[in-house]
C-alpha cells in the first residue's frame, strides 16, 4: 500500500517477450533498466545476475510455451511524502503471462494511427527512462480508441511527431525509413534499435529525421515497432490511407529479418 510505485509511479520497468522460451534482447532490456534507474537515482539493488537467474526461475515455473515478461523495480515502500530517501529499499518484481500476440489480421491489413492532442512528456519526466509514469501514454490512447483507432501517435512542444503510446513510430519514403530522432522527446525503444541495424545490414537507407503530419499521411508506407508487437503495418492515420492501405514491401521485410533475428538469437 505505502509502495511509492503504487503511490507515485516511482518505479522502473522493461517489457519483453520470449522466443522459444527464452528472452529477445535481454541484455539490453537490462541496460536499459539500469539507465531509467540512473536517469531518476533510483538503485535497483540488484546485480545482472542475480536478475537473469530469478527471471530463468520464474520462466521455467510458468510452464508457457511464450511468456510475455514485465521486469518492475519500484524505489519501495516508506512513509508518505515526495522525498524519495523516504524509501530506502526497492521492490522488485517479475511478472510472466502467456504471451497474447496482437491478432493477425493487424498485420495483414495494417493498423490505424491517431495523432492525438496529448503531448509526449508533459509532466516533466525524462522520456528516455521507462518509468511508472504512463499518464500520459494512457491519456493518448484513450483519445486515440474513442476516435476508432489501434495506436496514437504523440507530437512534442514544437508539432514533431514522437511516437505511440507504447510503441516507436517509422515511416518509409521513396525507399528511405526514417524514424523520429531521441531528442524528440521519445523512448529509444530496442525494437527500434533492432530495424536500424537490420536496415544498415542489408543497405536499407534509414535514418533519423524530424516526422511532421503530413511526412506520416503522405508516407509511401510506416509501421510501428514494441516488443510484443514487433513490427506492425500502418494502414492509415486520422483520415488519410498510407499509400495504397496495404502493409508494404519494406514493412513486410524488415518483419520477416526481425522476428527471424528474434528467434535466432533469444537466450539469457
Ligand atoms: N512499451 N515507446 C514507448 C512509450 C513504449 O512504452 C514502448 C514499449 C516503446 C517500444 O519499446 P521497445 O521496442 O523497447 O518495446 C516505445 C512496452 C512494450 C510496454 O510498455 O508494454
Amino acid at each position: 500500500m505505502f509502495d511509492r510505485g503504487f503511490l507515485y509511479g516511482d518505479s522502473v520497468y522493461e517489457v519483453m517477450r520470449t522466443y522459444g522460451g527464452k528472452p529477445f534482447a535481454w541484455a539490453a532490456h537490462w541496460e536499459r533498466l539500469e539507465s531509467s534507474a540512473r536517469r531518476l537515482g533510483m538503485s535497483l539493488g540488484w546485480t545482472t545476475a542475480d536478475a537473469t537467474t530469478a527471471l530463468k526461475a520464474t520462466l521455467e515455473e510458468s510452464g508457457n510455451a511464450e511468456s510475455y515478461v514485465r521486469v518492475v523495480v519500484t524505489r519501495g515502500a516508506g512513509p508518505i511524502g515526495l522525498d524519495p530517501a523516504l524509501a530506502t529499499t526497492p521492490n522488485r518484481v517479475i511478472i510472466v503471462k502467456e504471451l497474447s500476440s496482437p491478432p493477425a489480421e493487424l498485420y495483414e491489413r495494417g493498423c490505424k494511427l491517431r495523432i492525438v492532442s496529448v503531448q509526449r512528456s508533459g509532466a516533466g519526466v525524462d522520456p528516455r527512462a521507462k518509468s511508472g509514469n504512463y499518464l500520459s501514454s494512457i491519456q493518448a490512447l484513450r483519445e486515440a480508441l474513442a476516435a476508432g483507432a489501434y495506436e496514437a501517435v504523440m507530437k512534442n512542444a514544437e508539432g514533431a511527431l514522437c511516437e505511440g503510446s507504447s510503441s516507436n513510430l517509422f515511416i518509409v519514403r521513396r525507399g528511405e525509413v526514417a524514424t523520429p530522432p531521441l531528442d524528440a522527446g521519445i523512448l529509444e525503444g530496442i525494437t527500434r534499435r533492432t530495424v536500424m541495424t537490420i536496415c544498415k545490414r542489408r543497405g536499407i537507407l534509414a535514418r533519423e529525421r524530424t516526422l511532421q503530419a503530413d511526412d506520416l499521411y503522405e508516407a509511401d508506407e510506416a509501421f510501428i515497432t514494441s516488443s510484443i508487437r514487433e513490427v506492425m503495418p500502418v494502414a492509415s492515420c486520422d483520415d488519410h490511407t498510407i499509400a495504397s492501405g496495404r502493409p508494404g514491401p519494406l514493412t513486410r521485410a524488415i518483419t520477416d529479418v526481425y522476428r527471424r533475428i528474434a528467434t535466432e538469437t533469444a537466450s539469457f
